[in-house]
């Protein structure tokens, strides 16, 4: 069968849409602005009452790394997982702009470790009880990792990206892989590729090979699950845009609050441990923003308070949330 993601009518409207050089409609829905002075702030709270303080549709992107039950640590136990996820899965879908995702980390766990939860039961629940879209579950490929005797040593894990709406933003240029040299001269000859798409590069795909970190890699911070910064940056860089709010409700070593400096958007997050305040500073201390404020807490003045009127705009543009295929 052919592959339709190359036939279907969606990929060739974008394909002539670009070379009449417009843009897809969401990205007429976003209003970049100067990312020069971005407001951040990481709060030690409860997920759940941090969440209830942010208004609807007020934020761009949802970086998700939530706890899976497999008792890694003490916050890592759950009598009724899919109960308690539940609640935070409703907040971030309310809390997300039109135009905005969620990434949701996690694995597809060896059933002894699953207990009741892992990300399929999340993506299975999704399904059922939320309008979100699933744009794509990206795997997470890396080169090391721990060794097994009863079942293939693991590799990936996955990340579910969902769109709160079909006009989700999604900026592929910015994540781009450049072509090396001898591969752009062989293409510029081929004259079915155009010259510009040449330049720009390939698109990543959804298998992302990107290291885990090592226990001495000069980014960890001490936390025990931290991510690495290129994953996270790549997430920053394709689904938000300069100027808007991303939010990580379980921020751990703080590494979402570092890319978002760094990437000029704004940022609010919270861990229900006060020791993700001593992993921020040592965030801190190695972006080379290493001047930005970063308040404990969560100010009426933080952006994120003045998005929800944006939103309120693009919904009366007409973008509702689609139904799930
Ligand atoms: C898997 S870790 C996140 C790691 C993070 N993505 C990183 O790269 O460092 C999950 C985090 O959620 C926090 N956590 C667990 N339950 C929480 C809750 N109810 N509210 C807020 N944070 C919570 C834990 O303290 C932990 O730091």
């Amino acid at each position: 069968m052919a592959n339709r993601s190359h036939h279907n009518a969606g990929h060739r409207g974008m394909n002539a849409l670009r070379k009449r050089g417009g843009v897809h409609s969401s990205e007429k829905l976003v209003e970049k602005t100067d990312s020069r002075r971005t407001r951040h702030c990481v709060v030690t709270a409860d997920c759940l009452d941090f969440l209830a303080n942010i208004p609807d549709a007020s934020v761009q992107l949802i970086v998700c790394d939530p706890p899976y039950n497999i008792q890694l640590a003490h916050w890592d136990v759950h009598a009724d997982y899919l109960a308690w996820a539940a609640k935070w899965l409703a907040e971030a879908e309310r809390v997300l702009a039109p135009t905005g995702s969620l990434a949701l980390f996690g694995g597809l766990q060896y059933q002894a470790e699953a207990g009741s939860g892992d990300l399929l039961t999340l993506i299975h629940y999704l399904r059922r009880h939320s309008s979100m879209l699933l744009a794509n579950l990206i795997v997470w490929n890396y080169p090391n990792g721990m060794s097994a005797h009863r079942f293939f040593a693991n590799r990936h894990e996955e990340i579910a990206w969902f769109g709160k709406t079909s006009k989700y933003y999604f900026d592929l240029d910015s994540v781009r892989e450049p072509y090396d040299e001898a591969t752009k001269a062989a293409y510029r000859k081929d004259k079915r590729l155009r010259p510009e798409s040449v330049e720009k590069g390939r698109n990543p795909t959804n298998v992302w090979q990107m290291p885990r970190l090592n226990g001495n890699s000069k980014e960890r911070v001490g936390h025990p699950t931290q991510k690495p910064r290129e994953v996270i940056q790549r997430l920053v860089r394709a689904l938000s845009y300069p100027g808007s709010v991303v939010l990580d409700f379980f921020a751990g070593s703080c590494v979402t609050t570092r890319v978002a400096i760094e990437e000029g958007r704004h940022s609010i997050a919270c861990d229900a441990e006060a020791v993700a305040q001593e992993y921020l500073k040592k965030q801190l201390a190695m972006t080379n923003a290493a001047t930005v404020e970063v308040s404990d807490s969560l100010g009426s003045d933080h952006p994120v308070f003045g998005r929800a009127s944006e939103a309120a705009a693009i919904s009366g543009a007409g973008v509702g949330a689609a139904p799930n295929p």
